[in-house]
């Protein structure tokens, strides 16, 4: 069971998900990327350097074989520059992923515009790209983008059919600069272009080790996050099915958690901090966006939020990153359930319409002192303060944490 496993983030993104797939593929022969596209940012710190990776597998640091499967969609540019930062890549991309196009970008710039209620998007044209995507709009794939004639015809089908969005002063010029730039992108990208569903079978049946990199949090999901506060695809580790075309009949999910909560962009955030205890999340763990590099919001621990996450991915373990930055509150909080209407609940609701009125009920914990954290390698020597934090945490969720992460870089990192 334990040679395929999968990654997936248990809040609203950015909890860890790239150190962790990184920590794992030392271990791994094939990891694979199944959903979203750039507007996810995951951060690698190894061998004395700091990668932010956006589209490329994460296994990439280890010089794995690395698969872009069917689910994710491609911005090409952003996909060359990241594999021109590695000496080698071995590297596989679905002809069935979907390509984001300069339109689609545009796309979102505008429509984030126009919006009343903002979701605060990456604007990097994911919505408009998966929206052409489940139109059925003849949207241009990875295959599309290496077949000359195909892609001409297809920016020219596509082109005419915004124009009612987008206004173009010479709609057959842009088509020919489109033409011209993501034809080059092609020929650059065209030996990488395979079946990958096929690769991936050969993999599993060889026994191979097998790892999947989720890309943003659970509550990000389009079906089962807070909605319209999310991206448009699904996040969660079943999306993997649909994303490479594998059904894992034994596969072990680890969900990844940050020890408090934090979230980019607008939406529900039942405990969102605005005091000096938010500010010190924001300082101490660096809280800016890999992609945008907004600040990003922060909270304490929310226990009904990571119940609904551990039932929605299914989860078999958890790693509880980021530990080291509680280091130096006075007092710590974990939200145990919500008041919502003068009833309690101790389950992220799943009417939103009843978020809205959450109340957040807290536990206070002792703090820690000002210990630093990332030097330990052992769970029974960390002090008994963050012992106990932690030892709630995996009762409260009755999931058993197997990594703690104590610092940015690949050897901050404690096995339980
Ligand atoms: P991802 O999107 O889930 O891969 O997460 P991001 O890379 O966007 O954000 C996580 C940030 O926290 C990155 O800057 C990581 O280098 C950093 N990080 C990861 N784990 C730890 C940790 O345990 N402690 C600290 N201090 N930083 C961490
Ligand atoms: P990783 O993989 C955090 C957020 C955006 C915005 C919403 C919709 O690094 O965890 P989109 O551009 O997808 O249409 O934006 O989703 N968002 C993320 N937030 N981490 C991510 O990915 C995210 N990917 C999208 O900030 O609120
Ligand atoms: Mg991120």
């Amino acid at each position: 069971m334990n040679n395929i496993r999968t990654i997936v983030g248990m809040q609203f993104g950015d909890e860890g998900k790239g150190k962790i797939v990184d920590f794992f593929s030392n271990d791994a022969d094939v990891v694979i990327r199944y959903n979203g596209g750039d507007n996810a940012g995951h951060t690698i710190v190894a061998n004395s350097k700091k990668y932010k990776l956006h589209l490329i597998p994460s296994g990439s640091v280890y010089g794995k074989d690395l698969i872009i499967a069917n689910g994710c969609v491609l911005n090409p540019k952003i996909l060359i520059d990241e594999i021109k930062m590695f000496d080698q890549v071995r590297l596989r991309i679905s002809g069935r992923a979907n390509v984001i196009m300069p339109y689609h970008i545009e796309l979102d710039g505008l429509q984030e515009e126009e919006r009343q209620k903002k979701i605060g998007t990456t604007k990097r044209g994911i919505g408009p790209c998966f929206s052409d995507k489940v139109n059925r709009s003849n949207a241009i794939r990875m295959y599309d983008l290496i077949d000359e004639k195909t892609l001409m015809k297809k920016i020219k089908e596509n082109l005419s059919s915004k124009a009612k969005l987008i206004k173009y002063d010479d709609i057959e010029e842009y088509a020919e600069n489109i033409f011209r730039e993501y034809s080059g992108y092609g020929k650059f990208l065209e030996k990488y272009v395979c079946d990958t569903g096929v690769y991936l079978d050969e993999k599993i049946k060889e026994n191979k080790e097998i790892l999947f990199e989720g890309a943003q949090g659970c509550f990000l999901d389009v079906d089962h996050g807070t909605y319209p506060f999310v991206t448009s695809s699904n996040t969660l580790s079943g999306a993997l099915c649909c994303g490479c075309g594998f059904f894992p009949k034994d596969m072990k999910i680890t969900g990844i958690t940050k020890a408090y909560v934090t979230r980019v962009g607008e939406g529900y955030f039942p405990t969102e901090l605005f005091d000096n205890d938010g500010e010190h999340f924001l300082k101490v763990g660096v809280e800016y966006g890999t992609t945008t590099g907004r600040p990003r919001r922060c909270g304490w621990f929310d226990l009904p939020l990571m119940r609904r996450a551990v039932l929605l991915n299914s989860a078999d373990s958890l790693v509880l990153t980021k530990l080291d930055v509680l280091s130096g509150l006075k007092k710590i909080k974990i939200c145990t359930h919500y008041k919502i209407n003068n009833k309690t609940t101790d389950i992220f609701p799943d009417n939103l319409e009843e978020l809205k009125h959450a109340e957040p009920i807290y536990q206070e914990f002792d703090g820690f002192e000002d210990v630093d954290l990332s030097k330990i390698k052992k769970r029974e020597e960390l002090p008994e303060k963050v012992q106990v934090y932690v030892n709630f945490i995996e009762k409260q969720l009755k999931v058993p944490i197997e990594i703690i992460s104590v610092g940015p870089k690949r050897e901050e990192t404690i096995i339980c």
